[in-house]
Formats: C-alpha cells, structure tokens, sequence
C-alpha cells in the first residue's frame, strides 16, 4: 500500500467538500481567519470536547467544571493586565511598507544564525521589553537595524523605521456603560475561572490542590492569521486552572505538563509529531511555561500552553476588587498559586483532521480520515447492499433500532463501493451491510475503515460491536 501526502490546501479543500470546515460568510466573500463548522466539523469538534471535559471532569475528582460569561466586568481585563499587557509589536519598513510581528522577525533571525547565542537572545529580548516599557521606540529601532534583519518578502536587507504596539482584545461599546468603563470580548476564559474562584470555594467542600475547567469562545483581534483554523480571530479554548500551594508550584507544572502530553499522545498521531518546549518570552502573567507543540503541515506550531501563572491572577483581582481571595490551612491563610493548561480546541481540530487524512492507493486511490473511533463524526454507516426493497426495509430498521444509541448515518444511493469511499473520507469506522443473506441467517457484513477488513455478525450483536470499536472509554483507559 502506498500513502500519498496532503498539501495543506488539499486538507483545506476536503475539509470544505465534506462538511468539517467552511470559510465563514462565503456567499460574502468571506471575512479573514473566522471559520464555520460543517455538518460532519461539528461532530468531531463535540466529540474532542467531550474527552478533554470527561478526562478532566470524570476522571480527576478534584477537578470541576464552569461555564462563565464573555462579557465580564471591564476592571477584570485591568487587574488580569490584558488592557495594557496584551499586545502585539510589530516592525514595518522602507520598502514595503508592510509591518511584521517583532517576535517572530527575531526568533528567525536567531533560528537562521544557528541560535548564536541563547544569552545574546535573552538579553535583546529583556532590552526590548524595557524599552517599551519607558516608550524609547527609537532605541528598539537602532539595535534591530544594527542586527540587520531582513526584510522576510524579499529576504533582502531594509531599515526598519517604524515600531507600533496592538491591543489583540475586541472592545464592546456598551451605550449604558460609557465613560470610562470599556468591555471587551474575553480574550482567554482563564479569567472567568478566577473571578469564580471564591464562589466556588464556598459552595464547595473542594480543597487545594483543586482545578476548575471550562471550555468557551475566546476571541483575539489577530494581524496575523492564516494557516487555516490555526490562528482564528474567534476560537474556542479548553483551559483548567488549578489551584496549589505555592510551595509546590514546580511539582505541579511538571506533573500537568507529563499529564496533558499524554493526553495528546492517547489520540494516536504519533510520537514524533510532538515536542515540547521551555518558553523564552513569557506572557505577562507567567512565572515558566511550557508550548506543547504540534508538526502541522506548515511545521512545529504551539498546540498547548502550560504555565505557571503564580498569584499573579489572584493577587490582581484581590487589589482591584478589594475582596480578599484566601484560602484557610491549619488557620492560616495564603493565596494560592496557580498551573494552567490551555488548549485551542481548534487547533487539536486541525492537527487531528491533517495528520489522519490520507491518501492511499492499494489498486485505487482512496482518501481517508484514519481519526480514532471515538472522535470520527459517524459510528457506523447502514447499507442495504442494492436498492431492493426488502433489503432497504431491513436495512432502516436496524438503523431505526441503533440510532439512540450511536450517531449513524442510512444510505442507498450509488454502488456500494462508492458508498464506502464517502465514509472512508468522513472517517466513519464502520459501514455495516444488508444483503440477501441476511434475509436469511440474521448476520450483516462489518467492513472496517482502515484495514478494510469484513465480518459477519449477528444483528443482535452489532450494537456491542460498534460499541466496542467506538467507545470512548477507550481512550479514557489510555489515560489511568
Ligand atoms: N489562558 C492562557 C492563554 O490564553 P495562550 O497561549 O494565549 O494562553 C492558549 O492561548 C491556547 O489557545 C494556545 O496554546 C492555542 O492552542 C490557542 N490559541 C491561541 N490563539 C489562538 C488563535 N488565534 N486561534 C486558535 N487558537 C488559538
């Protein structure tokens, strides 16, 4: 058998041919990096979310579940720091007045020199950061055009002459709220965890080390966003904070960090599409971080972020709010630390949907989503083996029978080699089919999605069978 590869364009292609992904507002023309899932899209997605939250929620008992607002009080992006801390700075130069992300420019200029030298890197990172910080633009200035970056559309030397910063939160004129006061659309739903945390506590017998999870639509006015769902204006993340003493911040950022790159591994992409990395450029509120990191079509991209956050959160809001966020040990009070995973459910979308598409030739080529059982959209599909009337009769009563309990899908049209291909492409598992026989000895055909393997079962059995080869508890097991 042979496996061809998938351009990132033939993944964007299927995705839409097949009902996963759709560029919104098409029959607009569309609007940049927002995206729509289709009819077969949103089933997978559900389908991720359901593992993350039952492998969070089901199988840890000292992690809970939330679900907190968008719209959130305006001082929350204040004491969080996202109103003055989370920015973007970007370069733009002579030639052609276009402006790119000044982190990115430096990181390919070290990655181009071989990494130089990690000091040199860390120190003109700190020098940067400084220089924002007293507004000395002039300054970044010089040492970037003394480090002769280039100019990436043209490779070619350039003079950077201008340097601007980028709020990434959408603002929300609320009429009833003017003034001073400004909301936003959340840009992480991290904060809604710990507003909620004192709430919780008290209507709780929960104690430390506790997580709260939650999974939501964030929303960030990306520059630039491309690659697909990669990098998506409105997006949704799955993030579990969780709560520890401050003594064993280092244990715990370890321990998620091992915890949620298994997580990754159990949806059986492969090993070598991972690697983990100690992040150089902290986010204004992390004290250490780790990227787990996905090879996309387009290369290593950061899948998931694990910080350590500190009080930083927790200390903000206690000043901002003027309420106290303690929590009573040995009557003593302290103010816990915090270890966050956060995920973009899009992106596991993304690195699940382009790394199981395959094509593959055997006499023909045929495409396939090789995802696991318990993600693919449909379980099984039905088929009477011809359009005959006794044998579709059949076929919609088993389908009738079995569909409260599985997401199937009844088709008589085309041959039935067509009818598989279809089902190959959308990832169905299984395709069960009514033929004459079946009439007779009560047995259907199971044909398995990779393999192509066949089995005769009897239809009393096959709600056992899709339940064993579908099952989500298979991957919980893979997890404890
Ligand atoms: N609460 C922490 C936080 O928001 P982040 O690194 O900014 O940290 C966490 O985002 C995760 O959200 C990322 O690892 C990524 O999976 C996802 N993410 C971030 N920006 C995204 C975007 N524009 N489109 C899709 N997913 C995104």
């Amino acid at each position: 058998m042979k496996t061809n590869k998938i351009s990132l364009k033939e993944i964007v292609s299927h995705a839409k041919q097949y009902g996963f992904v759709f560029p919104s507002s098409e029959i607009y023309d569309g609007i940049n990096a927002i995206y729509d899932y289709g009819q077969y899209g949103i089933y997978l997605k559900n389908n991720i979310k359901e593992y993350w939250w039952k492998s969070m929620i089901q199988i840890n008992k000292n992690i809970i579940g939330l679900e907190t607002s968008i719209l959130m009080h305006p001082k929350i992006w204040k004491a969080s720091g996202h109103v003055y801390k989370f920015k973007e700075i970007f370069l733009s130069n002579e030639d052609t007045k276009k402006s790119y992300r000044l982190d990115l420019l430096i990181e390919n200029y070290f990655k181009k020199n071989n990494y130089l030298n990690k000091d040199l890197k860390k120190n003109i990172i700190k020098y940067i950061d400084k220089k924002l910080k007293i507004n000395e633009k002039e300054k970044i200035l010089k040492i970037i055009n003394k480090m002769k970056i280039l100019n990436p559309k043209n490779k070619e030397r350039t003079k950077w002459t201008k340097i601007y910063e980028y709020n990434l939160m959408f603002k929300i004129p609320l009429k009833e709220h003017d003034g001073n006061k400004k909301f936003y659309l959340r840009p992480e739903t991290a904060q809604g965890i710990f507003t909620n945390f004192l709430n919780v506590l008290n209507s709780s017998k929960i104690k430390i080390p506790f997580g709260i999870a939650q999974i939501g639509k964030v929303f960030r006015k990306e520059i630039i966003a491309r690659q697909f769902i990669f990098r998506m204006r409105e997006f949704e993340q799955m993030e579990m904070q969780f709560f520890i003493h401050p003594k064993q911040e280092e244990k715990w950022l370890e321990y998620w960090k091992k915890k949620r790159l298994r997580w990754h591994l159990s949806l059986g992409l492969g090993e070598k599409k991972y690697r983990v990395y100690e992040h150089e450029q902290l986010a204004h509120y992390a004290n250490k971080a780790y990227d787990i990191q996905f090879k996309y079509p387009f290369g290593f991209k950061e899948l998931e972020g694990v910080h350590s956050r500190t009080n930083f959160d927790l200390k903000n809001h206690e000043k901002y709010s003027k309420k106290k966020i303690r929590v009573f040990d040995n009557k003593k009070s302290y103010m816990p630390y915090i270890i966050e995973t956060s995920v973009g459910l899009d992106r596991i979308f993304l690195a699940v949907f382009s790394s199981c598409l395959k094509k593959e030739t055997i006499k023909k080529e045929r495409i396939i989503l090789k995802i696991h059982p318990a993600l693919s959209p449909i379980k099984a599909a039905i088929f009477p083996l011809i359009r005959d009337k006794r044998l579709m009769a059949y076929a919609k009563d088993i389908y009738k029978k079995l569909k409260i309990y599985f997401i199937l899908t009844y088709e008589d049209k085309d041959s039935i080699g067509k009818r598989y291909r279809r089902q190959d492409a959308i990832g169905t598992p299984i395709c069960v089919t009514i033929d004459f026989k079946t009439l007779k000895d009560k047995c259907v055909t199971m044909r398995f999605r990779d393999k192509m393997l066949q089995k005769r079962v009897l239809i009393k059995d096959l709600k056992r069978e899709i339940k064993k080869e579908t099952s989500m508890n298979k991957l919980l097991k893979l997890l404890i």
